[in-house]
């Protein structure tokens, strides 16, 4: 059975966009069966593509997001989804409050999978420079291949 994976950021144009795309590419690169998607916790930007930076950093890493549109993360997300990913300790606390009673879905941080770096935010790059966007890249792509070890293990 394959599992699913949610990735909530702020805005979902910057961050889980991101690490959506690292983690699908690296379950195919290791073979393993995931739906994965992403949405975040604020309503701004829902509908949008991400934020031309990340497209940017993405397109230099052969990876196209340019397709995808934000959506804000909602109740039923919790019975749909098997792992719930935050890339920050406030959408963490945001998703702890709004767990509805007997969801399924496992809350953690992406960087709890990353062995030394448990309880560590991927930093809000968007009111940073452009080169922020790269050290966002190299942290969602450490978390998304731990992320998918782990699920391979699991899941096979
Ligand atoms: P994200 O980045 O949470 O990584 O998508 C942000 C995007 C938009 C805003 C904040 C963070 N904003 O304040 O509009």
């Amino acid at each position: 059975m394959s599992a699913s994976v949610l990735f909530v950021c702020l805005g979902n144009i910057c961050r889980s966009p991101l690490a959506e795309a690292a983690l699908v590419a690296e379950a195919e690169r290791i073979g393993l069966d995931l739906e994965v998607d992403s949405a975040g916790t604020g309503d701004w930007h829902l509908g949008y593509p991400p934020d031309p930076r990340s497209v940017a950093v993405a397109q230099r890493n052969g990876v196209d997001i340019s397709h995808l549109r934000a959506r804000q993360v909602r109740p039923e997300d919790f019975h749909v989804f098997d792992q719930i990913v935050a890339l920050d300790l406030q959408n963490l606390a945001n998703l702890e409050a709004m767990r509805p009673a007997g969801a399924k879905a496992e809350l953690s941080l992406l960087m709890d999978h990353v062995p030394g770096r448990e309880g560590q935010a991927v930093a809000d790059p968007y009111y940073g420079e452009d080169s922020l966007f790269d050290a966002t890249w190299r942290e969602v792509t450490e978390g998304a291949a731990a992320l998918a070890r782990r699920l391979k293990e699991q899941h096979g």
